[in-house]
């Protein structure tokens, strides 16, 4: 997918589902019954281990995913929980990530990064732990196609949505301006998915709310359904 397409379904706003909280023995098949049911990002965690203490995948899983996702007319978005995330990029690049989104507490080297995503052909998101200050963003938002505002510490699926966060989510809207997508991810449900969408979110991740629902196809509309009255 190109990048101009890519960074219009992240603009949009809408749901991502996480398939950290997916059946893994039944991934290719979850991941087309929420693409079924509406969704057009799909979110990859990717863990190393020493950034956050589990392990997850890598770009094979990316790799295994992208044919489903791309003949539904959907991205990639490989969200990289990994410390010097620049030596990883070209990796999940070719492994077909249509957008890679990195920390700003994982590399001192945030600006080069963004730019060898972006030079990578995928779309651009810096994402910020709940105690990292939404300055981390500052100068490099003109290089960025998403800001991933997080809402939990990041690591695990199912943990409880940060409150504090609906007081930075403004703050991060006014710093990145209204061309990129606000991303936020952890605890988020058709209850809190309103809030974050009037505090300024645009993009809504969800693992557990979708995933560990015994129908993760509605469950996901469900998400979908409280945006639009919010
Ligand atoms: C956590 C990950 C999330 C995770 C969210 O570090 O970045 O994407 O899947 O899970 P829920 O939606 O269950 O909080
Ligand atoms: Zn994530």
């Amino acid at each position: 997918m190109s990048t101009d397409s890519t960074r219009e379904l992240l603009r949009a706003v809408g749901v991502a589902p996480s398939i950290l909280s997916a059946d893994f023995g039944a991934l290719r098949s979850q991941v087309k019954e929420v693409l079924a049911a509406g969704a057009r990002v799909i979110h990859v965690d990717v863990m190393d281990g020493r950034f956050v203490p589990p392990i997850t995948v890598g770009p094979l899983v990316v790799e295994a995913l992208s044919g489903v996702v791309r003949e539904a007319g959907g991205a990639l978005e490989v969200h990289l929980m990994i410390e010097r995330p620049e030596r990883q990029v070209a990796e999940f690049a070719k492994a077909g990530a249509d957008s890679i989104t990195f920390h700003a507490e994982a590399t001192p080297h945030v600006a080069y990064t963004a730019n060898l995503i972006h030079e990578s052909g995928a779309c651009v998101g810096l994402a910020i732990n709940p105690a990292t200050p939404v300055g981390a963003l500052a100068e490099v938002a003109d290089a960025i196609d998403l800001a991933l505002c997080m809402t939990v510490n990041p690591g695990w699926g199912g943990q409880p949505f940060i409150e504090h966060s609906l007081e930075k989510l403004p703050r991060v809207r006014a710093l990145v301006g209204g061309e990129v997508a606000v991303e936020v991810d952890g605890g988020i449900d058709p209850t809190i998915a309103p809030r974050c969408r009037r505090a300024g979110a645009s993009l809504f991740v969800a693992g557990s709310a979708i995933f560990h629902a015994p129908d993760p196809a509605a469950a996901y509309r469900a998400i979908a359904d409280s945006l639009e009255e919010a």
